[in-house]
């Protein structure tokens, strides 16, 4: 009687030796800002998934793109406890402090879709291949305005993001490759004349910044139908292209005359333009690949498994060059619109 009770409870003993320590993974999420569709899905996205993956998660928004709320976030999010932190930057370059607080009480973290640079603190980034997104919008405007072969010089004009998202950089040169060479053998006409990202960015990424420059364009230039031929825009994203059309619209511009208008996302106001024939294009960047590629991140983390990438050199952040995982883009035009639908 008395050996079994000791033996039972040596089991017992050696059971809780044996028994792993249970201590749930908890993952803070800072999204940009709750004011555009994509950011807004993409948040409430990520944290389904990895709830459903059985994590912990805490999500957060950074207002209107607030980057002092974004840094106030990341200290709550340490001190709650957080193992991973997957941040969308508002300004990559503003959360040295911030992160390396995350840093030193050992927290990792995951820079989401846009780069976060200036700090070591950043362990992995998970994006799409930004480059190939303005490649794809250049060369649209490229092909559809047959700059390659008009005898007609082409007028188009340029927007680039905000200058704080080290994305619109990546963007830009994609598009500029392509365009470029057709800009400088005079194929292509920018008749305002403004031709710099410092010319012609968007601050904050904003529709209201959008309209407001197209608007001031359509004046300067005289653009309009019956007016100074406007053939083309190049816009790098649907919050952009949104205030673009608007304009254009406003100034007499519908579907039988429209420019050729990028843009990226696929967000429904967008892929609703594109099938009623105003805005001719977009980029689809699948939510659920970036949003899974994260979840298989964070999996493997919490087992202290290797991640894994497939880009090693292009991300350099000015701290590090940052181990990556690049998802790949898809064009969509009238022709595909229904594989964007979600
Ligand atoms: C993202 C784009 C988005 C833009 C504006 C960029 O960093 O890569 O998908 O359209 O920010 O939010």
């Amino acid at each position: 009687m008395k050996l079994v009770k000791l033996l039972s409870c040596s089991t017992v003993a050696a059971m809780m030796f044996i028994a792993p320590q249970v201590h749930a993974y908890k993952v803070g999420l800072a999204m940009p800002t709750q004011n555009e569709d994509r950011w807004y899905n993409e948040g409430v996205l990520l944290q389904n998934k990895l709830k459903n993956a059985g994590f912990d998660v805490e999500l957060f928004y950074g207002g209107d793109g607030d980057i002092d709320l974004q840094n106030k976030q990341i200290i709550r999010l340490t001190n709650l406890g957080v193992n991973v932190l997957v941040v969308g930057a508002i300004d990559g370059a503003a959360m040295s402090d911030s992160l390396g607080f995350a840093k030193s009480k050992g927290v990792a973290v995951i820079s989401y879709d846009r780069l976060i640079t200036k700090t070591p603190a950043v362990s992995y980034y998970a994006t799409f291949d930004n480059e190939m997104v303005g490649h794809m919008q250049g060369k649209y405007l490229v092909d559809k305005l047959n700059l390659a072969t008009t005898s007609t010089p082409k007028n188009i004009e340029l927007f680039y993001g905000s200058l704080t998202d080290n994305n619109a950089r990546f963007f830009w040169k994609g598009a500029m490759d392509e365009l470029r060479p057709y800009i400088q053998s005079g194929q292509a006409v920018i008749r305002s004349g403004q031709t710099t990202p410092e010319e012609v960015n968007t601050p904050d990424w904003s529709t209201t910044e959008a309209n407001k420059r197209m608007g001031e364009l359509i004046e300067k230039v005289g653009y309009g139908p019956g007016k100074t031929r406007l053939d083309g825009v190049l816009c790098p994203a649907d919050c952009i292209s949104s205030g673009v059309l608007f304009a254009l619209k406003r100034n007499g511009y519908d579907s039988s005359n429209m420019p050729v208008v990028t843009g990226q996302d696929a967000v429904p106001e967008a892929l609703d333009s594109i099938e009623n024939g105003e805005q001719a294009m977009t980029i689809f960047k699948n939510p659920n690949e970036l949003c899974n590629t994260i979840v298989s991140m964070v999996t493997n983390m919490s087992k202290g498994q290797p991640v894994e990438i497939n880009d090693t050199s292009t991300y350099d952040n000015g701290a590090k060059i940052v181990d990556t995982y690049l998802c790949m883009p898809e064009l969509i035009d009238k022709s595909n619109v229904a594989k964007a639908r979600r």
